[in-house]
């Protein structure tokens, strides 16, 4: 059985004020859309209202680059809550506007968040982010305590393990998740966006973290609200719970339950598969009608199971040029 896909992961823009080293490559710049390419508030808002939840997606996450770099984001999670049939509105984000932005979101209806945290050092953090000058691990943790504080919960704390330059912080960072009811989740490094770091440092399964995890604490199965792929334990008695992101050691794609929404308007079945997406937004600004719109989309979602990226059969991710920070992770 294929399952439902009613997941929708919207990019608002593909700008970041981050530079992480797994995201993008060291020295090339990237081209950045430029504002008339991006969908406007309206164009997407009539995208969702009228093409995407009659096409039954329900659950949203925005995502960016950075999503909180875009100046509307405040108006758009509170359109997006208003929508009847949202049942699930969470943002992923790099957390450093967070400390001033965490309250207006929670007030406009944003009730879930996961928020990169690569190292407790700020040291390492800041190489991992491509910070020059100051840190800013002081600013993201700030803005992690104050999205803990307004009420976002489950507050889920997301860590790409990279060999070599934070994974021997593996059990000080899911030690976070013993006190507090956060939730720690370790992604495996997936050769996109840095090709070059991921050939020289490789990557970790879960199953070597759990093992570390087990010997010092022991751990359990067990749940958390979330619509993604993550495996979920509990360090016995701990407050929050580990989550582990594992798409280079087990194939997820056969339970992929989601599409993408960039932020120039290309709806995409597939993370690492680009077959068969569809230009919306070139396709609204033509004036389709929203009735010819729909029904593109739902063939896109019924030739999905066949798009979706066979990683087990390939054994690789493949050769994928597109940054995180351009797809919306
Ligand atoms: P929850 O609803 O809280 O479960 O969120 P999520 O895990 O779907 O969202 P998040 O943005 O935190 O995703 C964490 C990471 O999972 C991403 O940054 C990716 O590394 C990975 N990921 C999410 N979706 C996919 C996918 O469709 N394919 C692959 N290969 N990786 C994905
Ligand atoms: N491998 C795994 N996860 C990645 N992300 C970005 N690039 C990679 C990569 N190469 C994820 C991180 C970040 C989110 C926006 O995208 O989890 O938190
Ligand atoms: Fe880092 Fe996300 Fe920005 Fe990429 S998009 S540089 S992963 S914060």
């Amino acid at each position: 059985m294929n399952p439902v896909v009613d997941y929708l992961r919207i990019s608002l823009i593909d700008r970041c004020n981050f530079r992480c080293l797994y995201c993008m490559p060291e020295e090339a710049e990237l081209e950045y859309l430029q504002r008339p390419e991006l969908l406007t508030s309206a164009e997407l808002l009539t995208l969702l209202r009228d093409v995407l939840i009659p096409c039954g997606f329900t659950r949203f996450r925005l995502t960016g680059g950075e999503p909180l770099v875009r100046s509307d984001v405040v108006e758009i999670v509170r359109a997006i809550a208003a929508f009847p049939e949202t049942q699930d509105l969470s943002m992923t984000t790099n957390g450093f506007r967070l400390a001033e932005m965490a309250q207006d979101l929670y007030t406009a209806g944003l009730r879930r968040i996961n928020i990169s945290l690569d190292s407790l050092e700020p040291e390492t953090f800041d190489r991992i982010i491509g910070s020059r000058g100051r840190s800013r691990w002081q600013q993201v943790w700030t803005g992690i305590q104050a999205a803990h504080s307004v009420g976002f919960t489950p507050l889920k704390l997301n860590v790409v393990v990279i060999p070599g330059v934070n994974d021997h912080e593996v059990l000080e960072l899911a030690a976070l998740s013993i006190e507090r009811e956060w939730h720690v989740r370790f992604i495996e490094f997936m050769p996109i966006g840095n090709h070059d770091l991921f050939g020289q440092k490789g990557w970790i399964d879960s199953e070597t973290l759990r093992q570390q995890i087990r010997e010092r604490w022991g751990l359990t199965e067990a749940q958390v609200k979330g619509n993604g792929p993550a495996d979920v334990f509990r360090i016995p008695n701990a407050k929050g719970t580990l989550g582990f992101i594992s798409q280079m050691s087990e194939c997820f794609c056969d339970r992929c339950n989601r599409m993408r929404l960039s932020a120039d308007g290309w709806l995409r079945p597939c993370l690492l598969n680009e077959t068969g997406q569809l230009d919306l937004k070139t396709a609204l600004r033509s004036g389709m009608p929203l009735i010819d719109l729909r029904a593109k989309v739902q063939a896109l979602l019924d030739a999905k199971p066949e798009i979706n990226f066979k990683m087990r059969d390939s054994g690789t991710t493949g050769a994928y040029s597109r940054t995180m920070s351009q797809i919306g992770g």
